[in-house]
């Protein structure tokens, strides 16, 4: 609102108190002005109540301009935009902001709360990025940027829920003849690995304002296993498990243990036939006659490091979950190393992701390769995180799942 309305002059004069003087003939009689003073009174709140109708007007032209003139969108905002700008440059960043990711605000509401939650977010971004306290990590924007905290909670899932729910069913230890593998052809496990470089994992999907990441790590998981195994990259359909899998609970959290019980009954449909619309449809949609993807057995693996590695070099990507704290939001490099401290007193939610490879940075810091679900404008390389490796961090290490599809 405050800001809004340094986007026009007329406001702003009513705010600086010299609106009487600017616009009038000061040689007027003495004893007029009083009136004179009411009428432009009158005159100045209607004048206010046609620039706040405006002020939509305006930014939706903006918009317009924006979308318009993409290459040099930045230029002819800085034009419009500069005379009336806060002194921190907030709302220009944010206009950029909602251009880049297409946002379409409904209301001048929309627009306050969206930019309300884009500055607290920037200024946390802030102190991360002087902090260090998880590691050397860079910070920044990303699609999530205008989304509230209790938006991004929401995305998550609750802790009691899935201590509440966790209870292995499907999953099956991991059998000693596929545990006691080394590296390719009995070699030792090599430096780096990622499984990105043998064209078997699928881009970046985004889960949107929805607690489906359960779906979407064990989707992930099976579009990899399934290319590994039969040679040919799926576009699998998360929405099968949200519609169909009536185990788990759609955008309010799952458990893998179901999710891949289901998906070894029944199967998952093509993403085309059934595409993802963040919320549980009425019917599931999914018959017989449709070709869905299913998998032969999905395991639990020894919740270490080196058993981790070994199933990822030798059989695939590995599912896993993690607790997060509110800076992974705004990763943008680096490895990220979640202080002890904040996994233990900072969790906001529980998260699900598949992690494709390893690696260890130039410093000496080791790290997993996490493919995430939260679009690719999130992370690094279209939608990953470098995450801490060996050190349990927030629970990575704790619950990882190996699948053979
Ligand atoms: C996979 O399917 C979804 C539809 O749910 C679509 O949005 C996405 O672009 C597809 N990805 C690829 C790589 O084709
Ligand atoms: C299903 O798979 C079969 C065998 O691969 C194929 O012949 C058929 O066209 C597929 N049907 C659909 C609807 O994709």
């Amino acid at each position: 609102m405050v800001e809004m309305r340094l986007w026009n002059p007329h406001v702003k004069l009513i705010e600086d108190g010299n609106v009487s003087t600017s616009s009038h003939d000061t040689s007027n009689p003495a004893g007029k002005k009083k009136d004179d003073l009411h009428t432009m009174k009158s005159v100045v709140a209607a004048l206010e109540t046609i620039a706040i109708m405006l002020c939509c007007g305006v930014f939706l032209m903006l918009l317009l301009l924006c979308a318009l003139s993409r290459g040099s969108s930045l230029m002819n905002e800085e034009k419009a935009v500069a005379p009336v700008l806060p002194p921190d440059g907030i709302f220009s960043e944010f206009m950029i902001f909602s251009e880049k990711n297409s946002r379409k605000y409904g209301s001048k509401d929309e627009v306050t709360k969206r930019l309300d939650a884009y500055k607290s977010h920037s200024e946390r971004i802030e102190t991360w990025k002087v902090s260090k306290e998880h590691g050397n990590v860079e910070y920044g924007h990303n699609d999530l940027s205008d989304w509230t905290d209790e938006e991004f909670e929401n995305s998550l899932m609750s802790k009691s829920f899935y201590q509440r729910l966790r209870k292995n069913e499907f999953l099956k230890p991991v059998p000693e003849s596929l545990a006691q593998m080394k590296g390719e052809a009995g070699a030792p496990f090599p430096d780096y690995f990622d499984w990105r470089d043998r064209n078997v994992v699928t881009p970046v999907k985004a889960q949107g304002k929805c607690g489906s990441c359960w779906a979407f790590a064990s989707t992930a998981t099976v579009e990899a296993a399934w290319a590994i195994a039969h040679g040919e990259k799926r576009n699998l359909s998360e929405q099968t498990l949200l519609d169909c899998d009536l185990d788990d609970n759609a955008c309010d959290g799952g458990d893998e243990d179901k999710a891949f019980r289901f998906i070894h009954r029944n199967g998952l449909a093509y993403a085309a036939d059934l595409p993802y619309v963040a919320h549980r449809q009425e019917t599931c949609r999914v018959s017989s006659n449709w070709n869905t993807t299913k998998i032969k057995a999905a395991y639990s693996l020894h919740q270490d490091e080196e058993s981790i590695i070994n199933w990822l070099v030798n059989f695939g990507p590995v599912n896993i979950g993690m607790a997060v704290i509110q800076p992974m939001r705004a990763y943008k490099g680096g490895v990220f190393t979640p202080s002890a401290e904040a996994c233990k007193n900072e969790v906001i939610g529980l998260h699900a992701l598949l992690i494709t490879g390893y690696g260890t940075s130039k410093d000496g810091e080791k790290y997993w390769i996490v493919k995430n679900s939260w679009g690719d404008t999130w992370g690094v390389e279209n939608g990953y995180i470098y995450f801490a490796r060996g050190i349990n961090a927030c629970g990575i290490e704790d619950e990882p799942i190996g699948i053979l599809a």
